[in-house]
């Protein structure tokens, strides 16, 4: 077997765990679901989430991953039948290529978005634009939501969104193409530190801008602190709230759809991962909680008001970003197109590095078990993104891009979650995994880790899981509100999905019995 790369330095490897977590869902999702659930009453849930969920599998994941890669495995197929000696666990397994793909087609699109947005601020062309309606309909025709056939504002198809789709795209392509330490990591020690200081400046600027509206006394930057600080224990009962808290820490620490093992892979095999692992998560915490809870939402606040923030973040997923943020910067002086160029900017470094490693994947996959050239592999992966990107682009407004976002971004995660843990902590065996996680740490884990990975956090996934489907998949699944016209859109993202997961399967078999058979691998 051929030697499997290796991250160069561990700096490099946490930079690039950080970038694999930290991403969109820090800045952009991360307030909107704040916003939606009241506030202060999502963060208790949330870190609730975080250390009954978010932490225990972390080191699942990143044990998972060195044990694999210990094996020469880079994904989950190979590691899942190395953990459970039945022909399924392979199959299983397969889920860990389909979801990360099914996900990061849709994520390039949106971090094409940022990339133009860029790019936007930097010449001024949304200046003048001075209401919310206004600013969202640039949005809207950009992303070809809005119907521009009696006469468009800004943006008359969608030629501009292809391009910096295909612009995303191609970077994405060109970092992978270099391969695990000189593409991925390289990237993450530039991006990273940028990322860090522009949001640090944005953090800096938004504490000092007091109360921006005379006129609005109330409507202040500790307003908007206050908001999602002063804990709100009333709706603890609701479920919904429960449910979006799990589903953000999911989203944000990337768990639950096998990229962290793929990264982790390439770990040495002595290498503390107790430590590190947790360092990502801190990091990644940090960047949500204190530096992206602190822009988006203090800055909405201050500008527009409890109120109409709450409204903005109803409106739609992105309009907090792309279309509160840009109005703000035009108030900012002439350093307005700096900030904005800024904002936009750490969201570009923050999604390339989650993209990246959502592809890998799959690059791993045709290297490790077909044995192909990393080129070769890197190729393919691009066409497969594209093959589901492209339909995001042309049909957003028929919902294609938000029921991939449904099912690849949250609901499968949860489900992928439950497998691992109850294959890593009851198959393979707590006390072997233990031995794992502990395997050259860096530091000493307290006990009790093991008992709440081994018992709290299944079944804190089993009861979401049910909830979830009851709460959330089951009108998901019927098109519960949905215009019966997208209804072809939906149900073609749907087979999509499902395509892509038949088709890793069916690798994983061929590749089984062409290879791995052969060597005792069920
Ligand atoms: N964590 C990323 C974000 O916050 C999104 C994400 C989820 C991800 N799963 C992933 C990124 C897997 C890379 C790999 O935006």
């Amino acid at each position: 077997m051929s030697e499997r790369e290796r991250w160069a330095s561990r700096i490099g490897l946490i930079l690039a765990m950080a970038g694999n977590a930290i991403g969109l869902g820090n800045f952009l999702r991360f307030p909107r679901q704040a916003a939606l659930n009241g506030g202060g009453a999502f963060m208790i849930p949330y870190f609730a989430a975080l250390l009954l969920l978010g932490i225990p599998l972390m080191w699942v994941e990143w044990s998972i991953g060195r044990y694999g890669g210990r094996h020469g495995h880079g994904t989950a197929p190979g590691m899942f039948a190395r953990m459970w000696r039945h022909p399924m666990a392979k199959y299983l397994g397969a889920l860990g290529i389909a979801i990360p793909l099914c996900f990061v087609m849709y994520y390039t699109y949106i971090e094409g978005w940022t990339f133009a947005y860029a790019c936007f601020s930097a010449v001024k062309q949304y200046w003048g634009i001075d209401t919310f309606t206004e600013m969202s309909r640039f949005l809207g025709e950009f992303q070809g939501k809005v119907d521009v056939s009696a006469g468009a504002h800004y943006f008359n198809g969608l030629g501009a969104a292809l391009v910096f789709y295909l612009i995303a795209l191609g970077i994405n392509v060109w970092v992978l193409w270099f391969g695990v330490a000189k593409g991925i990591e390289r990237l993450a020690k530039v991006a990273m530190p940028l990322l860090f200081l522009f949001a640090t400046i944005l953090v800096v600027r938004v504490i000092f801008l007091g109360t921006p509206d005379p006129a609005h006394p109330e409507n202040t930057v500790a307003a908007g602190f206050g908001y999602l600080w002063n804990p709100d224990f009333t709706r603890l009962g609701s479920p919904s709230v429960w449910l979006a808290a799990a589903g953000q820490i999911f989203f944000t620490l990337s768990i639950g759809n096998a990229s962290i093992h793929v990264y982790a892979s390439y770990v040495r095999d002595d290498d503390d991962i107790a430590l590190t692992g947790l360092t990502t998560s801190a990091t990644n915490e940090f960047a949500e909680v204190i530096l992206g809870g602190s822009i988006a939402i203090p800055v909405a606040v201050a500008f527009f008001g409890l109120a109409q923030t709450q409204q903005i973040a109803e409106a739609g997923s992105f309009d907090l970003g792309f279309a509160a943020m840009p109005l703000i910067f035009q108030k900012m002086g002439v350093l307005g197109p700096i900030y904005g160029l800024m904002w936009f900017g750490l969201l570009f470094f923050a999604g390339i590095t989650s993209s990246v490693a959502l592809a890998q994947p799959m690059v791993s996959f045709f290297q490790d078990e077909f044995q192909w050239p990393r080129k070769r592999a890197v190729a393919l992966t691009g066409l497969a993104m594209a093959s589901g990107g492209l339909p995001c682009v042309f049909f957003l407004k028929h919902g294609f891009l938000d029921e991939m976002d449904f099912w690849a971004g949250t609901f499968l995660l949860v489900v992928f979650a439950v497998i691992e843990v109850i294959i890593f902590a009851w198959v393979f065996g707590m006390e072997k995994g233990w031995a794992e996680i502990n395997r050259g740490a860096d530091i000493r884990l307290p006990r009790l880790v093991a008992f709440v990975i081994k018992y709290i956090t299944p079944v804190y996934l089993i009861v979401l899981l049910g909830a979830w489907f009851w709460l959330d998949a089951l009108p998901v699944l019927r098109l519960q509100g949905k215009p019966v016209a997208d209804a072809p859109f939906l149900w073609a993202a749907r087979l999509m999905i499902l395509g892509w997961i038949a088709t890793f399967m069916i690798l994983t078999g061929v590749i089984w019995r062409r290879r791995h058979r052969k060597e005792g691998l069920l």
